[in-house]
């Protein structure tokens, strides 16, 4: 017997870049997670239109509506329920939320960040990333906890900082490793693959054993 798919709602606020590489890896027939519903904060997300298009419910929430935070969240939770959501990865979704309703979702929330966490929380993170002059920056996908961009770290990506790269050259770098590490990773969870332990990952044999990221490269650095 196939085990039951997690039943899974992305939370985004834009564009929805990382929804959709999520909604596609989900379409493989081996995939432990299926996208249930699409929510937006942002009812003129155009990530919606993506989600409308593959028939997924979609959903904007406008939370300027709602005449508290606990009102708005108030909702989303009775939308995810009704769902029977399982997990729920948010997705560029915008809006800090209450520790009560983090606690809700307690170890079923992950979340993505454009940069290596715990570097570089919060708000334009490439921009703060190339003026601090790192030369490896990156995206980290964790467990969503009360503190903004902070909880268990499930997975991470590395991703070198050139000399000339603007914010958007290098969001548009860590972009492109955001939708191959999100849609592993919350694949790796859905199918229980991932615990956590004392507030760490446990993951036995998921090390890289690949090598290790040189910037600048060692091959053209003199
Ligand atoms: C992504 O880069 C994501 O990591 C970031 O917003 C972008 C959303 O793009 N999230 C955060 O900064 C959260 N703190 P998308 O809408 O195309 O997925």
């Amino acid at each position: 017997m196939t085990a039951l798919k997690k039943r899974v709602a992305i939370l985004i606020s834009g564009r929805g870049s990382n929804m959709r590489s999520l909604v596609e890896a989900s379409r493989a027939a081996n995939c432990p997670y299926e996208v249930v519903v699409v929510i937006a904060n942002r009812p003129d997300a155009a990530g919606l239109l993506f989600a409308k298009e593959q028939n997924i419910p979609a959903l904007g929430l406008d939370h300027t509506r709602y005449e508290s935070r606990d009102h708005f969240e108030g909702q989303l939770h009775t939308v995810l329920t009704a769902s029977k959501v399982d997990l729920v990865a948010c997705a560029g979704f915008m809006r800090l939320m209450t520790p009560e309703f983090v606690q809700k979702w307690r170890d079923r929330m992950l979340n993505i960040h454009p940069s290596l966490l715990p570097a570089f929380k919060g708000l334009h993170t490439h921009e703060r990333s190339i003026a601090a002059g790192v030369r490896i920056s990156g995206c980290t996908v964790h467990l969503v906890r009360p503190a903004m961009d902070e909880g268990p770290i499930l997975g991470q990506a590395a991703v070198p900082v050139a000399v000339d790269d603007t914010a958007e050259t290098l969001a548009a770098r860590i972009l492109e490793a955001e939708h191959k590490l999100y849609p592993r990773i919350l694949a790796a969870y859905a199918a229980g693959r991932i615990s956590i332990v004392d507030e760490r990952v446990s993951w036995p044999g998921s090390v890289n054993q690949s090598g290790t990221l040189f910037s600048p490269d060692l091959g053209s650095a003199s």
